[in-house]
C-alpha cells in the first residue's frame, strides 16, 4: 500500500549523489529501476529525473530489510540514507562510485509489472510506447528529449525578447488561415450551422500586429494542419512564429542568423559561420533536384539532355524532342556497391516519384549498362559529361523536369543515407531564396501561391503578374539545414492595391478574396508598415539538437500517422446529445 512521505522531504535527487557528498545523509526519491535481493543483502536502484543510485539495505534491521525485500520495479519508494564509498564500482552510471546505505525505507506507491520496460533501448513497437506514454516518457532518453525541448524554447523567448520582440498569443479558435492544408474544424454551439477553424499558422495575425504598431512580434505556438502525415509532420505542431516592421529580406534573415548562431552556441557549442550562404531556388532544384539541398555531400544531378539528343536510345531521344530533360548521378564507387538487383531497388524507389525507368551505366573494367548498345558512342559522352570514373554507377532519368528532380533529388538523399556519405556530426545550413511567387497546379488548372497570397512579389519583376506569372519571384526565403526545411518566411505585401492584383492573379474573385480575407483588406485600408518574419519548425528544430529522426521522439504526446492519440485514443465517437448542441449530424452511412 501507498503512504504518505511521513516526515521525509526529499534533499537530493538521485543522478546528483556523488562522490563529493560522502558522508552526508540524503533522502532520494523516485522509482524503483531494479532491485536485487542477495540474502543477506538488497540492493535497489532508484531513478529519478537526473538519473539512477544504488541504494543498500544491510540485515541489521529486520522491519527495513523485509520492507525492502518487497521492493519490484517502479515502485515508489522514499529512501533516508548514508552516501558512502561503493566496494565494486560500476562503470555503467557516472556516480557508480557511490552508494546510499538506507536507515528509512517508505513505499510512496506500489506499482504492477509494466506493459514495455522502462529503458532506453528497448526494441518494443512504438504503438506501445504510444499507447503507454507515461512509461515510455520515463525512459533517459525521452526525458533529455523533453528537456533538450525545454531549454531551447527558453533560449528563444530569451533571443527574441532581448532583441525587442514582443511575445503575443495568438486565437486558436479562428478562420481558415492560407498555408495550403486541411483545416481542422471546430463547430459553434451558439452559432449554428457556423464553424471555426483552427490556425494552420498565425501568419494573418501577426500581420495584424504588425499594422497595430506592435513592431516586432513571436510566438511558440500550435499550429493544426490536416494533411498527409510523414516522418517529420504532425498534425499538430509547433511553430516559432516570429514578424517585424519596416524591414527588408536582408534585415530578417540577419536577425535570424543572430538567432541560429546563439542557439547552436548554447544547445551544442557550435560556432556557426556567419553569413549563412544563400542560393536561388533554381539554382538549388538544378543542382540537388529539391529545394531543400543537403549540402553535406555532393552527388550533384548532371543535366545531359543536349548529350543524348541524337543517341540511339528512343526514351531518352523522345523525352529530348518533348521538351523534357535528361540527367544524371554519379554515386562514387557504386558499381560494386549496388548489384543488379539493388539497382533494382533504386528504380523502384524512383517509380515513387513518377519516374518511368531508371537508366544505369557502370563503369568497371568493362562498362556495363542495359542500355549500352542502343547508346552507341553516346556512353562515352555521358560518361565525360558526368566526370565519371572508374568503379562508378551512373543513374539516369529522362522525363519532365519536375519529375526528373523529384526522382533524382529524393534519390540522392536516400543513396547518401544508405551509403552513410555523411556523420552525425556534420552540419550544413543555408538560406533558400528567390522562389516563384506562383506554382501551377495542373488538377486545379489555375497557379497558387507557392508560399502563401501575402507573400511580396520581387519589385522589379512586378511587370510580368499578370503576363508571364511562372516568372515572377517572391521574396520568400526558407533556412534549410542538412537537407530539413527547418523554417521559412516572406516579405509581405503592405498594400491593398497589390494585394488585390496578386488576388487576381490567383483567380481569386473580388468577393471570394472578401469572404476569406475581407478583415485583412480592411485593415490595409489604414496604414500598413513595410513587414515580414519568418516561422522555425520547433519540433524540428529539437530534432537537430536531440539527433532524432522521428518527430514523435521530441513531443510529449504525439499523434500517430493516422493522426490518433493512442494513449487518450482521440479523436473519439460523441454522444447524439453533444452533436445535436453544436448542430451538427452525422452522414447516414457513418
Ligand atoms: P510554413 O508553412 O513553411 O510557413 O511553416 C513553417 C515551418 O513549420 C514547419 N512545419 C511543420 N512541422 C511539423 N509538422 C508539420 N505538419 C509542419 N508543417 C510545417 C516546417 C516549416 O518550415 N506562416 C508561414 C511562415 C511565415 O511566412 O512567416 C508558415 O507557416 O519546419
Ligand atoms: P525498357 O526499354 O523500357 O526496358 O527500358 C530500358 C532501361 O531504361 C531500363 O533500365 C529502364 O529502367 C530504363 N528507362 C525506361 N524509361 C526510362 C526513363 N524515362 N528514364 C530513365 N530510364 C528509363
Amino acid at each position: 500500500m501507498g503512504q504518505g512521505m511521513g516526515n521525509l522531504r526529499r534533499t537530493e535527487y538521485c543522478g546528483e549523489v556523488n562522490n563529493s557528498k560522502i558522508g552526508s545523509e540524503a533522502v532520494v526519491m523516485g522509482w524503483v529501476q531494479r532491485s536485487r535481493d542477495l540474502g543477506p543483502i538488497v540492493f535497489a536502484d532508484i531513478r529519478d529525473i537526473t538519473g539512477i543510485v544504488q541504494v543498500v539495505f544491510e540485515d541489521e534491521d529486520k522491519g527495513l530489510f523485509e520492507k525492502a525485500k518487497s521492493l519490484r520495479g517502479e515502485f515508489v519508494v522514499a529512501v533516508k540514507g548514508n552516501i558512502r564509498a561503493r566496494q565494486s564500482v560500476n562503470d555503467q552510471l557516472p556516480n557508480g562510485d557511490v552508494e546510499i546505505l538506507a536507515l528509512e525505507l517508505i513505499i510512496l506507491d506500489e506499482a504492477q509489472t509494466p506493459p514495455i520496460y522502462v529503458k532506453d533501448y528497448d526494441n518494443v513497437a512504438e504503438g506501445m510506447r504510444l499507447k503507454h506514454r507515461y512509461l515510455d516518457l520515463r525512459k533517459p532518453f525521452m526525458q533529455k528529449n523533453l528537456l533538450t525541448r525545454a531549454k531551447l524554447a527558453q533560449l528563444t523567448r530569451q533571443f527574441f525578447s532581448e532583441n525587442r520582440f514582443i511575445e503575443v498569443e495568438t486565437p486558436m479558435l479562428t478562420k481558415p488561415t492560407p498555408e495550403g492544408a486541411r483545416d481542422y474544424l471546430v463547430p459553434s454551439r451558439v452559432n449554428p450551422g457556423e464553424f471555426y477553424a483552427l490556425p494552420q499558422s498565425p501568419q494573418l495575425m501577426k500581420q495584424l500586429l504588425m499594422v497595430s504598431g506592435m513592431d516586432r512580434y513571436f510566438q511558440i505556438t500550435k499550429c493544426f494542419r490536416d494533411e498527409d502525415l510523414r516522418a517529420n509532420r504532425q498534425p499538430e505542431f509547433t511553430q516559432i512564429d516570429l514578424e517585424m516592421s519596416f524591414v527588408d529580406i536582408d534585415d530578417v534573415l540577419d536577425i535570424n542568423e543572430k538567432y541560429l548562431a546563439y542557439i547552436f552556441k548554447h544547445m551544442m557549442n557550435v560556432d556557426i559561420k556567419l553569413p549563412i550562404n544563400r542560393m536561388s531556388y533554381s539554382e538549388a532544384m538544378d543542382r540537388f533536384g529539391v529545394d531543400k539541398p543537403d549540402l553535406r555531400f555532393a552527388m550533384e544531378l548532371v543535366n545531359i539532355t543536349e548529350v543524348v539528343e541524337n543517341c540511339g536510345f528512343k526514351v531518352f531521344t523522345d523525352n529530348v524532342e518533348d521538351g523534357k530533360s535528361v540527367r544524371a548521378i554519379v554515386v562514387k564507387g557504386g558499381a560494386e556497391k549496388y548489384s543488379r538487383k539493388g539497382i533494382d531497388k533504386l528504380e523502384k524507389f524512383v517509380k515513387d516519384y513518377g519516374a518511368k525507368g531508371l537508366a544505369w551505366i557502370k563503369i568497371e573494367d568493362e562498362i556495363q549498362s542495359p542500355i549500352a548498345k542502343f547508346l552507341g558512342d553516346s556512353i562515352n559522352s555521358i560518361i565525360n559529361k558526368t566526370e565519371a570514373e572508374k568503379g562508378d554507377l551512373v543513374l539516369i532519368v529522362a522525363d519532365k523536369d519536375d519529375v526528373v528532380y523529384a526522382s533524382l533529388g529524393n534519390l540522392r538523399n536516400h543513396i547518401a543515407k544508405e551509403q552513410e556519405l555523411y556523420s552525425p556530426d556534420d552540419l550544413a545550413m543555408l538560406w533558400v531564396v528567390d522562389f516563384p511567387l506562383f506554382e501551377y497546379d495542373e488538377e486545379e488548372e489555375r497557379y497558387v501561391a507557392k508560399h502563401h497570397p501575402f507573400t511580396s512579389p520581387v519589385i522589379g519583376d512586378l511587370d510580368m503578374l499578370e503576363s508571364e506569372p511562372s516568372k515572377v519571384r517572391a521574396k520568400a526565403y526558407d533556412i534549410v539545414i542538412n537537407g530539413d526545411e527547418m523554417g521559412g518566411g516572406s516579405i509581405r505585401i503592405n498594400n491593398g492595391e497589390l494585394q488585390n492584383r496578386m488576388f487576381k492573379a490567383l483567380g481569386l474573385s473580388e468577393e471570394e478574396a472578401q469572404l476569406k480575407f475581407g478583415f485583412l483588406l480592411e485593415a490595409f485600408k489604414y496604414g500598413v508598415p513595410p513587414h515580414g518574419g519568418l516561422a522555425y519548425g520547433f519540433d524540428r528544430l529539437v530534432m537537430l539538437f536531440t539527433g532524432m529522426d522521428n518527430i514523435r521522439d521530441v513531443i510529449a504526446f504525439p499523434k500517430t500517422q493516422s493522426a490518433t492519440c493512442l494513449l487518450t485514443e482521440a479523436p473519439t465517437k460523441v454522444d447524439e446529445k453533444q452533436l445535436e448542441e453544436v448542430h451538427v449530424k452525422l452522414n447516414e452511412s457513418i
